[in-house]
């Protein structure tokens, strides 16, 4: 049997580089535009780092979603199931709270969840987060909304749809809870496991289920957005009213609820009708409060993070054309024993400015063509025995077919002038 990659991870091969490459490129040009820098953590950081941020009472946490491991100094590590706890453990580390406020963060790259496995649900995925810290002004949380909105866009995705609700302050959740409680106990002996579990743990992930005895118990309750005291309640409408004047499309949520604990008031996330049952492209909020709990300033927090690989299958269903691998400018083949050396040396002189291929055996003419073609070049050089006795590359466009006998000397410049209309 052949080699396997680990179950829930993938190869990312050369063909879906070119993808991959566009929507970074663009994601960090979009990003960097609002003042975004890039910051990049390890990828695995102390165990306690992602339990304090998470919540005993996350995903994470309650169903063992973490890589976790003990080193040979007995210390708990764990790899990364979210950029959040990272960026902001680095906060507090550099003091970046000195830096002009508020710091906008982002970082792209690999997370780590031990999830049930599925299409768009994966142990090792990609994420590309942006936290921005210092406000808790709600203009801070439509702006982080619309740049999320506007970073998926510009990739070239439609049929997004923005879900946005406010999971209210520590208080309000509190009383939410308390009314689940005090409500779903007596009956909780109608309830699934999993579903008794969360009354347990934390109430509100009740409203998360998909158990159809739960979903009966739970649909006519009350909603966390019932429960937001004035100022949350005065935060979020400012956020709403702030979203129309952008013409961000959302729609509101009274009952979102995220996997992680850490969220206060304003929590988001945007959806893609096209790729299945894993059909959240993005997720976050606002998470006051957290800055603090990790040994930091009281420093208020916003982000979010979406997934790379279901933004990149959401973009597939949307526009089904992949960018193409960019192939050499040029492919030399050597026509016969002695120009296997010759031909290679030219190739590096030629790649100080241009990316170019070369056989490395000796090739008949029609089988030489046949490799520049495959190789994906425009040009291939032939190099004989007539072309060393006058000194010349004979140039073939592989396109047109058009043939022209080139001066060794001249080589770099002919293909240089032809680079532009590639
Ligand atoms: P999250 O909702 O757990 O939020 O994950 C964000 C996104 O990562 C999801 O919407 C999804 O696209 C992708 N994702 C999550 N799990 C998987 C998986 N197993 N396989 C493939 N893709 C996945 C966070 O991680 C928060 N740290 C976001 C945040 C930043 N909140 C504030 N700042």
């Amino acid at each position: 049997m052949k080699p396997q990659a680990v179950k829930g991870t993938h190869d990312i091969l050369p063909e879906d580089i070119p993808a991959w490459r566009q929507l970074e490129q663009s994601v960090r040009t979009t990003l960097e535009r609002a003042g975004a820098s890039e910051i990049r953590t390890p990828v695995f950081e102390y165990t306690e780092t992602f339990v304090k941020t998470a919540g005993e009472s996350s995903d994470l946490v309650v169903q063992k979603e973490m890589y976790t491991f003990t080193d040979r100094g007995e210390r708990s590590l764990t790899l990364r199931p979210e950029f959040t706890p990272g960026l902001l453990r680095a906060y507090i580390q550099h003091g970046m709270h000195v830096r002009p406020s508020p710091v906008r963060l982002y970082s792209i790259g690999p997370i780590f969840r031990a999830e049930n496995v599925q299409r768009g649900r994966y142990r090792q995925f990609h994420q590309v987060n942006l936290e921005t810290l210092g406000s808790a002004d709600a203009l801070v949380d439509a702006e982080t909304v619309a740049l999320l909105y506007d970073t998926l866009t510009v990739l070239g995705l439609d049929n997004l749809t923005v879900r946005l609700g406010s999971v209210g302050d520590p208080e309000d959740r509190a009383a939410y809870n308390r009314y689940l409680r005090d409500t779903l106990e007596p009956e909780a002996d109608r309830l699934s496991e999993t579903g008794r579990e969360r009354l347990r743990l934390n109430p509100m992930r009740l409203l998360d289920t998909k158990d159809p005895s739960d979903r009966a118990l739970i649909d006519p309750l009350k909603r966390p957005f019932d429960f937001l005291n004035p100022e949350a309640a005065a935060h979020f409408a400012r956020v709403r009213e702030l979203l129309e004047l952008w013409n961000i499309p959302h729609e509101l949520d009274t009952s979102i609820v995220r996997g992680l604990d850490y969220y206060r008031r304003t929590a988001f996330e945007i959806h893609h009708a096209g790729i299945g049952a894993q059909s959240a492209l993005c997720g976050g909020g606002r998470y006051d409060g957290l800055v603090r709990s990790l040994g930091g300033p009281d420093t208020p927090g916003i982000g979010w993070a979406f997934g790379v690989e279901r933004v990149l299958d959401a973009l597939a269903e949307d526009s089904p054309e992949r960018p193409a691998l960019p192939g050499p400018l040029a492919f030399l083949v050597p026509l016969d024993a002695e120009a296997v050396t010759e031909v290679a040396t030219t190739a590096r002189e030629l790649r100080r400015e241009l990316p170019v291929g070369h056989a490395f055996v000796s090739r008949n003419p029609g089988r030489g063509l046949r490799d520049a073609d495959r190789s994906g070049a425009r040009y291939a050089v032939l190099r004989g025995t007539n072309e060393r006795e006058n000194g010349t590359f004979q140039v073939k466009n592989l396109q047109s077919g058009e043939q022209e006998d080139v001066q060794e000397a001249a080589l770099t410049d002919y293909l240089l002038e032809r680079t532009e209309s590639r």
